[in-house]
This record gives structure tokens, C-alpha cells and sequence, in this order.
């Protein structure tokens, strides 16, 4: 499965913060936003990978994550030169996913959970058996911000709304989503809704119409944030802060995780380790050689 990283927007929401800099580049806490969708993919098993920017950040991403092969991954990059709206992603990457199953996953949200690349893989695998779609749903307190799916009592999904007013369900659509080959297809059929963008949730309803739809709740132990406000992004590095501290491990390490899934090996870990010169981080990945 190949994967997608939308990483463009205008991210109004963190200005003036993001006037002059990608919002996907921001640090959390010890690391650039892009690195926890990207290892979420990662996790996955996914290492073919496009990244969808502002044709302005494209050059950052660019000497940020280069061609992706110091970490055993296949990198490539697209602009969007205007924010369309989320399903652009398929009109702008139909050649790269080329008729076959893909994730894609928006550059602001960070997933943590025991076993969430497992579970993600997993979907995958059960979208190649199935054909269709796979979206990931989790219980939030004010659904009334995210596009809501409802489910029937064996977890199907009924009806699936953007930013509902009235929301039929506690169950938000988080920004992962998988879809076979007909993604691109489908987008090509959308109308700009009424806020003037190709919605995500329009594009889900054409494989809810089809009843090819696939639902998966994640559990309460896993956390699912975006970072698209000054608060969320302070909470996002909070939270990433407090688990790195007290276990000592960090979280979205391209690094480690290229290794820990056996694309990069033990030499190649500590070239990458020294690339970092003093810095902790580079200390943290040769300790991962000696502490396994
Ligand atoms: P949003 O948070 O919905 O939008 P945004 O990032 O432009 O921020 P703001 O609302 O503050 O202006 O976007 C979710 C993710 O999708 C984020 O990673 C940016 C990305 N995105 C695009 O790449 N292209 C788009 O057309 C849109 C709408 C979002």
C-alpha cells in the first residue's frame, strides 16, 4: 500500500506563526509536525510515500525529508497550489497511487496507541481482501467541529456528515483514511461544496453509497490529536513531552522506526546517529543500539 501525506493548507488558524512557515513544519515539542503522520504510515508498513505541500513549503519539506532513503522509504513530492479541500489529494495524486490502495493521511493529526501501526495494516490488509474504504472513527466530546459517521449497532456506517450541526453520533472521522484504486476516480466526480472545497466526507460518501465502506473505532486508550490552533499544538507537545520523559522512549522517530521494522540496519542507524553531531537526538538513537 502506498501512502499520502497532505501536508499543504493554509493554516490560518496558527498565523502568524505559519505566515512564513508551513504549519506541517512546526515543532512538537522535539520534532517537526510532518514526522508523526509520517511514522504513523511508517508504522503501517508503508514506505512509498507522497507529500502534498504549498508549492512556497516545498523546498523545506524537501531538505527536511530529502528523497526518504536514509530511512529505507521512497519520497515524493507534489504542490497544490491552491487549498481545495482535502479530496484534492486524489485529483493531485491520481498517477502516483496508479489505480492501487493507498492511506492517506493529513499532515497536522498525530495518532498514538498500543498497536496503532498494527491496527492501520491490518485495515489495509482487509481493504485488499474487500475493495473499498477504510476510515478510522473516534469518540470525541464536541463533535460538531469534524465530519461525524453514524453506526448502526453492528458498527456500519449509516450517514456520514461534515461539521454537523446536530451530530447524529459522538463518533468523528479522523484524518486517515484508506481507499482502493477508485479514490482518484471519485474525486474527479466531486463538486466544490458550499465552503468552496472538494470534501474528504463527500468522497467517503461515494463508497458509503456504493456500501464499500469500512468503519474501525478506535478505542479510548488511543489518542488522536490535531494541532491546527495555538491550544492544540501546545497540548500536542505536552502530551508528547510527558510520555517521552517518563518512558524514555520517543514518539514519530523516523529513525527508530525505520529500524525497528528492519528497513535500515544497525550501521546505518549510527551513521544517522552521528549526522546529528551533539545534539540529544542523535544521543538517543546510538542509545537505542546499546539498549535494543
Ligand atoms: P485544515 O486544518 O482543515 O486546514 P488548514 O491547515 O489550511 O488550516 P486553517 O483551517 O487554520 O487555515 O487542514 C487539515 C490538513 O490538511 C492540514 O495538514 C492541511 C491540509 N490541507 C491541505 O493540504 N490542502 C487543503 O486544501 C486543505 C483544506 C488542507
Amino acid at each position: 500500500m502506498k501512502g499520502i501525506i497532505l501536508a499543504g493548507g493554509a493554516g490560518s488558524r496558527l498565523h502568524p506563526m505559519t505566515t512564513a512557515v508551513s504549519k506541517q513544519l512546526m515543532p512538537v515539542y522535539d520534532k517537526p509536525l510532518i514526522y508523526y503522520p509520517l511514522t504513523t504510515l511508517m508504522l503501517a508498513g508503508v514506505r512509498e510515500v507522497l507529500i502534498i505541500t504549498t508549492p512556497r513549503d516545498q523546498p523545506a519539506f524537501r531538505a527536511l525529508l530529502g528523497d526518504g532513503r536514509r530511512w529505507g522509504l521512497d519520497l515524493s513530492f507534489a504542490v497544490q497550489d491552491e487549498p481545495r479541500g482535502l479530496a484534492d489529494a486524489y485529483r493531485i495524486g491520481a498517477d502516483f497511487v496508479d489505480g492501487g490502495p493507498s492511506a492517506l493521511i493529513l499532515g497536522d493529526n498525530l495518532f498514538h496507541g498500543h498497536e496503532a501501526g498494527r491496527v492501520f495494516a491490518q485495515a489495509g490488509r482487509s481493504l485488499d481482501a474487500r475493495r473499498g474504504a477504510v476510515v478510522f472513527a473516534y469518540r470525541v466530546s464536541d463533535p460538531r467541529r469534524y465530519g461525524v459517521v453514524e453506526l448502526d449497532g453492528q458498527g456500519r456506517a449509516l450517514t456520514i456528515e461534515e461539521k454537523p450541526s446536530n451530530p447524529r453520533s459522538p463518533w468523528a472521522v479522523t484524518g486517515l483514511y484508506i481507499f482502493d484504486g477508485q479514490a482518484p476516480a471519485i474525486a474527479a466526480s466531486l463538486r466544490p461544496s458550499a465552503r468552496g472545497e472538494l470534501e474528504i466526507t463527500d468522497l467517503i460518501s461515494g463508497y458509503l453509497e456504493q456500501g464499500r465502506l469500512g468503519v474501525e473505532r478506535l478505542g479510548r486508550g488511543f489518542a488522536w490529536l490535531d494541532t491546527g490552533t495555538p491550544d492544540s499544538l501546545l497540548d500536542a507537545a505536552t502530551f508528547v513531552r510527558t510520555l517521552e520523559q517518563r518512558q524514555g522512549f520517543k514518539i514519530a522517530c523516523p529513525e527508530e522506526v525505520a529500524w525497528r521494522m528492519g528497513w535500515i540496519d544497525d550501521a546505518q542507524l549510527a551513521r544517522l546517529a552521528d549526522s546529528f553531531g551533539g545534539a540529544d537526538y542523535g544521543a538517543y538513537l546510538r542509545g537505542l543500539l546499546t539498549a535494543g
